[in-house]
């Protein structure tokens, strides 16, 4: 699945929507560019998932918010949809690692066609190859792209240490899913809107709505996790159950206090070995209020969003711009 699928929703503007498919093939281009190393098995390795497939929601962000600025097709818009690809495509190498998953993009995952040490090292050289392409666009971007990753990888290591005592569960998700994925998008849109000379309020706009249009594309993420098929998404629906990993339904099914729920809550009690156990669990938490509870919670993070542009003048990038917050809370896959 790809967004150009849905490009004609997403910008029903056919000149707004040629532009953009030109960027996206440039995009695809400097991908393809960009994992060509002096070794050729780390270019076969790191081509395999470019190659899977991937929605390229980042980059198409990228893109639409360089139509905030005077200088929409500037080169340096182009580099820096393909380093918030590369950097995001490196941390599904490590992440497949860290939730043992087996199938990305409808293909198997690095780890599970290789082994993990190919996969850890394969994201490693896609890191250094979005460097690469970065340092052109100078040390305010560096910054901003350092400061990115490090809020990725916090989000990353909290979510694997847990809340501490005392603190909410919710909100600790909550901080999560913005430091893990709502820091990246909303470095998409800031890239974009910086990189075609967009003036500060529309940059910062621009930015708070990629953070929480982040959120809830991470929300949407964790309930395709639960409710969609494998062909939708290309993954093993249940990774998360069978890790252990506390999504916010699963948190919703953790405080209920409805006896009717007691089998539910403890599958969720810790990571499921057992395949039968995991149908089960799927089976009970896909009808559980909970899960609806994350849907709402989606769309209301989407909403967010979408408030975040109303300070902007209307156009067809502002119309497409929230447009994507539907994309984003109600997609299946
Ligand atoms: C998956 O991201 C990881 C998350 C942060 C939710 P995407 O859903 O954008 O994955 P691809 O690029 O389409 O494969
Ligand atoms: C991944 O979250 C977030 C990042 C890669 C930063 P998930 O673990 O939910 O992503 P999927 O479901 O594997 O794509
Ligand atoms: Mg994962
Ligand atoms: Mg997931």
């Amino acid at each position: 699945m790809s967004v150009m699928t849905d490009l004609e929703r997403i910008c029903p503007d056919p000149e707004l929507r040629a532009s953009l498919e030109i960027g996206l093939a440039q995009v695809e281009t400097a991908l393809h560019e960009a994992v060509q190393g002096d070794y050729p098995f780390a270019t076969h390795a790191a081509t395999h998932l470019l190659d899977a497939g991937g929605k390229r929601f980042r980059p198409l962000l990228t893109l639409l918010a360089a139509h905030l600025g005077p200088a929409p097709m500037h080169p340096n818009v182009i580099k820096a949809a393909t380093v918030v690809e590369l950097t995001h495509l490196a941390t599904l190498y490590h992440d497949d690692v860290m939730d043992e998953a087996t199938l990305r993009r409808g293909a198997p995952s690095a780890n599970a066609k290789w082994d993990n040490t190919i996969a850890i090292l394969t994201g490693d050289f896609l890191f250094a190859r979005a460097s690469d392409i970065l340092a052109d666009l100078g040390p305010e971007a560096v910054r901003i792209q350092a400061r990115t990753f490090e809020r990725l990888v916090t989000g990353q290591i909290r979510e694997t240490i847990g809340p501490e005592d005392g603190e909410d569960p919710i909100k600790h998700h909550l901080q999560v899913l913005a430091d893990k994925t709502g820091s990246l998008i909303a470095t998409s849109a800031k890239f974009g809107a910086m990189m075609a000379g967009a003036g500060y309020d529309t940059i910062d706009a621009v930015t708070r709505y990629g953070e929480a249009i982040g959120i809830a594309f991470q929300l949407s993420d964790d309930i395709v996790d639960i409710a969609a098929a494998q062909q939708e998404s290309g993954k093993l629906p249940g990774t998360d159950l069978r890790e252990g990993v506390t999504t916010l339904a699963a948190l919703h099914v953790i405080d209920s206090q409805d006896p009717a729920d007691a089998e539910l809550r403890s599958y969720l009690a810790g990571p499921i070995t057992d395949e039968d156990e995991l149908a089960r669990a799927l089976t009970l938490i896909r009808v559980h209020p909970g899960l609806d509870e994350a849907r709402a919670e989606s769309i209301r993070w989407a909403e967010d969003a979408r408030r975040e542009l109303r300070p902007l003048p209307s156009s067809s990038t502002v119309h497409s711009l929230e447009t994507l917050c539907d994309y984003a809370a109600r997609r299946s896959g």
